[in-house]
C-alpha cells in the first residue's frame, strides 16, 4: 500500500521543478494530485504524464497570489476527489538581489509570491481539512529562510514562512490540522540556473555543503512525503532542514 494511499493533495508550483516531482512521487504513493500552477502548458503536461502511468492527477491555473485562484483550487479537490487532506505550498520566486538593489517592485513581488501566496494557500485549506477531519499543511521555505544571506527580499519572504508555519501549527493542531515548513539547500532545478548554471559556480556550492554534493528534486520530494503522510502524526510547527549540512558548518 502507498504512503499516501487514499489522501488527496494540493501542490502550487507543480508545473516543473519540485513540485512537479512531488506530484509525480505523491501519485505514486497512492494519493489523487491537484496540480496548481501558472505556466498552464508544463502543468497540464505533467498531469497527463502521471495519469499515462495510471495515477490521479488534475491541473488547475492557480497563481498563488490570487485568493480567488486559491479557492477554485481547493473546490476542484473536493469536487473531483471528494476532500482535501494535504496541501504543499511550493510555488516561489527567487530575486539575487541585495539591499540597495532592490527596489520596492521586487520587494512586492517577492513577499506576494513566496509570503502571501502560502498565507492564501494555508487560509483556502483549513475549512476543507476541517470538513476532512485532519490535515497536514507543508511549507516550502529554504535555509535562506533560517540563515541570513546576500539574497535580503528572497530571505525576508522565506523566514516570514517559517514562522507562519508554526503560527498556522499551534493554532490548528487542537483539529488535528498539521502544518511544517522544509528548508531546502542548493536544489538543481531550474530556479538555481543562475547560481550553479557555470563550473565555477557549481564547484562553490559544492564546497560549501559539508556532503559535497548538490542535491535533486527528489531529496525534497522524499521529506515532503513523509510530512504529508500519516507517518509524521506527531510532529507540527517544525523544520525540516534538507540542505547537505550547509546550515551546520561554521
Ligand atoms: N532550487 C533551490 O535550490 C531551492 C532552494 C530552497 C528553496 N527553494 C524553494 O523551493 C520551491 C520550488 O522551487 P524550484 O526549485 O522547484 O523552482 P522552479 O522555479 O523550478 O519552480 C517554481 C514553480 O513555481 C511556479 N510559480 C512561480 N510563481 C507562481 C505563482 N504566482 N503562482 C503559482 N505558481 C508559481 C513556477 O511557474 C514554477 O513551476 C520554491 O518555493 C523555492 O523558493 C528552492
Amino acid at each position: 500500500m502507498g504512503r499516501l494511499e487514499g489522501k488527496v493533495a494540493l501542490i502550487s508550483g507543480a508545473a516543473r521543478g519540485q513540485g512537479a516531482d512531488e506530484a509525480r512521487l505523491f501519485a505514486e504513493e497512492g494519493a489523487c494530485v491537484v496540480l496548481g500552477d501558472i505556466i498552464d502548458e508544463e502543468g497540464r503536461q505533467v498531469s497527463a504524464e502521471i495519469g499515462e502511468l495510471g495515477g490521479n492527477a488534475t491541473y488547475v491555473h492557480l497563481d498563488v497570489t490570487s485568493e480567488s485562484d486559491w479557492k477554485n483550487a481547493v473546490s476542484t479537490a473536493v469536487n473531483e476527489y471528494g476532500k482535501l487532506d494535504v496541501l504543499v505550498n511550493n510555488a516561489g520566486i527567487l530575486i539575487t538581489k541585495g539591499l540597495e538593489e532592490t527596489d520596492n517592485s521586487d520587494w512586492e513581488a517577492i513577499q506576494d509570491v513566496n509570503s502571501k501566496g502560502v498565507f492564501l494557500g494555508a487560509k483556502a485549506a483549513v475549512p476543507a481539512m476541517r470538513a476532512a477531519g485532519s490535515g497536514s499543511i507543508v511549507n516550502i521555505s529554504s535555509i535562506a529562510g533560517l540563515i541570513g544571506s546576500r539574497f535580503t527580499a528572497y530571505g525576508a519572504s522565506k523566514g516570514l514562512v517559517r514562522i507562519l508555519s508554526k503560527s498556522i501549527a499551534v493554532e490548528y493542531g487542537p483539529e488535528q490540522i498539521r502544518c511544517n515548513s522544509v528548508h531546502p539547500g542548493i536544489i538543481e532545478t531550474d530556479m538555481v540556473d543562475g547560481l550553479i548554471g557555470t563550473d565555477g559556480g557549481r564547484q562553490a556550492m559544492i564546497d560549501r555543503t559539508p556532503l559535497g554534493i548538490i542535491a535533486n528534486a527528489r531529496d525534497v520530494s522524499l521529506g515532503v512525503l513523509y510530512l504529508a503522510s500519516d507517518e509524521s502524526r506527531y510532529v507540527t510547527g517544525s523544520e525540516l532542514v534538507i540542505d547537505g549540512g550547509i546550515t551546520v558548518r561554521k
